[in-house]
């Protein structure tokens, strides 16, 4: 990440990188970074090293499948992710966030706990509830492992090209970390689908495991009509978090005709795994960072959870009074996107900012250095969570250079999900404590993984207080 930042500060926000084989452009506008994600996405696709990397973990998921295979998988898995079920997902958070207090109660008064690591936890029993119906808590600390140890790896490939050739075949200490990896991941997901099963898919049940059993062809339960368009996934309502999603993707295969491979099945699972719990907990251990470091703003927090919560639980319909709070996620997600760097390949020759790209061109946007580069940001390094008030066109989340969840049709699916679990895991825990860094404790060094994570964790105080 360093590095991306010299090379701007050097060179400027379109640069091109003199590589023997494959063309490279940096591209560090706002108007460049829409053009290739948004306007002209048609011409890029996802067979960069990074996606490459990934895919080792993830198979043909969502996040790293391109074409046909993607737009097949996105219609299908889009009505699970519908605004119907955030108060699911609320639901689920504020336990999670609930059993997250009494981690911290656990510990000595004042004392800190590695708040990276129970948080990690904490998303990922959100993902089992929300999207599987599964209770993840038993397999909570191997897989939080297993899908670090895989990251680790794919980091490890993406950035070292030994790695990731020839080399890799090797039965190096690496790859067999990364084969170990994998199999507690195949394990577990064969887990989860096997307990689904097992439980039975009645046609009213929206989970995404049970939109992909049934695309799978498993059977609803019996003396039911399987019509999950009007009674299951698909009434599944857009709510008040209603987002720009949009995918030019086609209508699925109807469900009667099965069509989704148990390794396709397979392949989503361990794509939402990753993506639905570290992006998250990313985002939630810097935000409880920037608050520790924030006085004033974390004053301005605890202002407005007093006044709507009253020192009571949060729930999913005060999300819409909790304004504050949800600009602190916004600005928290600006400074640390968790996917602080998106790469795509050009199919085809294109014009991005005034720059020739031939074909087979790798691209690389970086949102993190668009979330803090003064050209885009008024007094870019600060946190200020204010400046997501504001909600006029290019403004707070919609300014041109605000990319935490992407742009265009690969959008993240979970973004909604994503913003009602952060603000309402902030609400529970500090509705009556405040956040503190123990004396002594250095600033936290941030290491650029497949996420933004905390080098060596993030300690971290819940101090009681008083609400008004
Ligand atoms: C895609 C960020 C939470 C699932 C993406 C992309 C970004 C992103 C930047 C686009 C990548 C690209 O264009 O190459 C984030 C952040 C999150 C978050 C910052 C939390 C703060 C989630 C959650 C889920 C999820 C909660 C699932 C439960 C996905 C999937 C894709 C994706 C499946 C691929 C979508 C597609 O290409 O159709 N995410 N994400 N993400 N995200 Fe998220």
């Amino acid at each position: 990440m360093a590095w991306l930042e010299k090379v701007v500060e050097c060179h400027g926000d379109l640069v091109a990188f003199p590589m023997p084989k494959t063309p490279v452009l940096l591209v560090n506008t706002p108007a460049g970074a829409r053009h290739v994600l948004q306007r002209n996405h048609r011409n890029y696709t996802k067979a960069t090293i990074q996606y490459g990397a990934l895919s080792l973990v993830t198979g043909s998921g969502l996040l790293t499948s391109d074409g046909e295979v993607w737009r097949r998988h996105r219609r299908t898995l889009q009505p699970a992710f519908h605004h119907g079920g955030l108060d699911e997902v609320a639901a689920s958070t504020v336990v999670a966030g609930e059993q997250l207090r009494t981690a911290w109660d656990q510990a000595p008064p004042y004392a800190p706990i590695d708040a990276e690591a129970a948080i990690m936890r904490a998303m990922l029993t959100v993902v089992g509830k929300t999207l599987f119906a599964d209770d993840l808590s038993s397999a909570g600390s191997d897989l939080v492992h297993a899908v670090d140890r895989a990251l680790r790896q794919v980091i490890a490939r993406a950035t070292n090209p030994l790695a990731a050739g020839p080399l890799s075949r090797l039965p190096t200490l690496s790859a067999r970390r990364m084969r170990s990896a994998v199999s507690t991941l195949d394990q577990v997901t064969a887990d989860i689908v096997a307990r689904r099963r097992a439980q039975g898919i009645r046609p009213e049940d929206a989970d995404l495991l049970a939109v992909l059993l049934r695309a799978a062809g498993d059977p609803t339960d019996p003396g039911e009509v399987s019509d999950h368009h009007s009674s299951g996934a698909g009434s599944r309502q857009p709510g008040p978090m209603a987002s720009d999603q949009s995918d030019d993707a086609p209508p699925a295969p109807s469900s009667a005709s099965p069509w989704m491979t148990e390794q396709e099945i397979r392949d989503e699972l361990v794509t939402l795994v990753i993506a639905g719990h570290e992006t998250v907990a990313s985002s939630l251990v810097w935000t409880l960072h920037l608050l520790a470091e924030s006085p004033d703003i974390q004053q301005r927090l605890y202002d407005e959870l007093d006044s709507v919560l009253h020192g009571r639980a949060p729930e999913w319909k005060d999300i819409p009074s909790l304004t504050y709070t949800r600009a602190v996620v916004d600005e928290a997600l600006r400074l640390y996107p968790p996917a602080w760097v998106i790469t795509r390949r050009s199919a085809g020759p294109d014009t991005v900012d005034g720059v020739d790209v031939p074909e087979g061109t790798l691209i690389i946007v970086s949102p993190w250095l668009l979330h803090r580069s003064e050209r885009n940001w008024p007094d870019a390094q600060r946190f200020e969570p204010s400046r997501f008030l504001d909600a006029a066109p290019g403004h707070g989340d919609r300014h041109p250079a605000y990319l935490p969840f992407g742009a265009g049709p690969r959008l993240c699916i979970g973004r909604d999900f994503a913003l009602v679990e952060s603000v309402l895991l902030l609400a529970t825990l500090l509705r009556d404590r405040a956040v503190r860094r123990p004396a002594g404790t250095p600033s936290p060094a941030v290491e650029a993984l497949v996420t933004l994570r905390p080098k060596h964790g993030m300690p971290l105080s819940l101090i009681p207080r008083i609400p008004r």
